[in-house]
């Protein structure tokens, strides 16, 4: 009897349980050696899928877009985040775009605090010191940083992760500001203070963290004007997309001092970054790590696949972007 189960393309290695659910219910074309893909010959690989399970290393522009076969109808992602996809140009071809959102805010949120610590208490350079041998005796006055208690955390971008960020820093006694299109609902916002411009929240922020996603309107939002309007010796993280910094603006600031550390998991152009940040010992630099739980890896996948699921099976996919 031939196989007529619907084939996936599937561009990177995934979690072995999701593998194996991929194999169960898909003819799936696997990755195995995880071996990046030149974008160029991406839909040259897809021909004959019926589905492509990209990630956000895979950039799904409108040409490899308008090169993929007739026989695609979805574009499953296996991230949140849909920056490296061109949907109006799968709109435009009738592919359904699916993404994995919730699965992965916790674990997001989880890093995103880890840095605000981390970038306020110095870690990178307290355990260089220690690795280097030039740890000499406790001291009075050595490795101070920056309490998060009572400080004011400003979110720019107040979805599920940024919420889950304030759930986590309310636990640190922060006083919660936020940002976004509209103010969330006030359950939601637990007396967190609403300022419509981002500019207005600025001067409110000890510590800034973001979580938008990726536009033409938020990229480079963070730029030496906006950077300016912080209070000297802030603090900023970024676990959303490198893209919404403009790295020259960040590094100088961290520099000359007016800011006092940042926490970077997401670069502009990652896993190639600015070799500014480098050389900075009040930056604590991870490569993006915010999913990268073995939990939320497999909800990630599983979530790509619920979406599969209700496409082949002609139902509204949980989580269609477009
Ligand atoms: C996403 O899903 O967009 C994340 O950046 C991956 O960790």
């Amino acid at each position: 009897m031939p196989d007529e189960r619907p084939v996936v393309f599937v561009t990177r290695r995934l979690p072995e349980a999701v593998e194996a659910r991929l194999m169960r219910d898909y003819r799936a074309v696997l990755n195995r050696t995880d071996q990046l893909y030149d974008p160029a010959s991406l839909a040259e690989r897809c021909q004959g899928a019926d589905a492509v399970l990209p990630c956000p290393t895979d950039r799904l522009d409108a040409g490899v877009i308008a090169g993929l076969p007739a026989t695609i109808r979805a574009i499953a992602t296996f991230s949140v985040g849909y920056d490296h996809i061109d949907v109006a140009a799968a709109v435009a071809r009738g592919i359904v775009v699916t993404n994995t959102p919730d699965v992965l805010t916790a674990a997001t949120a989880d890093v995103a605090m880890l840095l605000l610590l981390a970038a306020a208490r110095g870690a990178y350079s307290a355990e260089r010191l220690l690795r280097s041998g030039g740890w000499t005796a406790w001291a009075p006055t050595g490795q101070l940083g920056i309490q998060l208690t009572g400080k004011r955390l400003g979110i720019f971008g107040m979805g599920r992760i940024g919420r889950a960020v304030a759930r986590r820093a309310r636990g640190f006694d922060m006083a919660i500001h936020y940002s976004d299109v509209a103010p969330v609902p006030p359950e939601d916002a637990a007396g967190a203070v609403y300022h419509a411009r981002a500019e207005d929240m600025l001067p409110h922020c000890d510590f800034l963290t973001l979580h938008c996603p990726l536009t033409p309107q938020t990229r480079r939002f963070l730029d030496g004007e906006r950077i300016g309007l912080l209070p000297d010796g802030a603090v900023v993280v970024n676990t959303a997309r490198g893209g919404i910094v403009d790295d020259e603006a960040l590094i100088a600031a961290l520099t000359t001092g007016k800011l006092a550390a940042a926490g970077l998991d997401v670069f502009d152009g990652e896993p190639k970054l600015n070799p500014g940040y480098l050389a900075l010992e009040n930056a604590v630099l991870f490569p993006h790590i915010g999913s990268a739980t073995v939990e939320t890896r497999n909800a990630m996948g599983f979530t790509a696949l619920d979406n599969l699921d209700a496409v082949f099976a002609g139902r509204e996919p949980p989580n269609r972007v477009a």
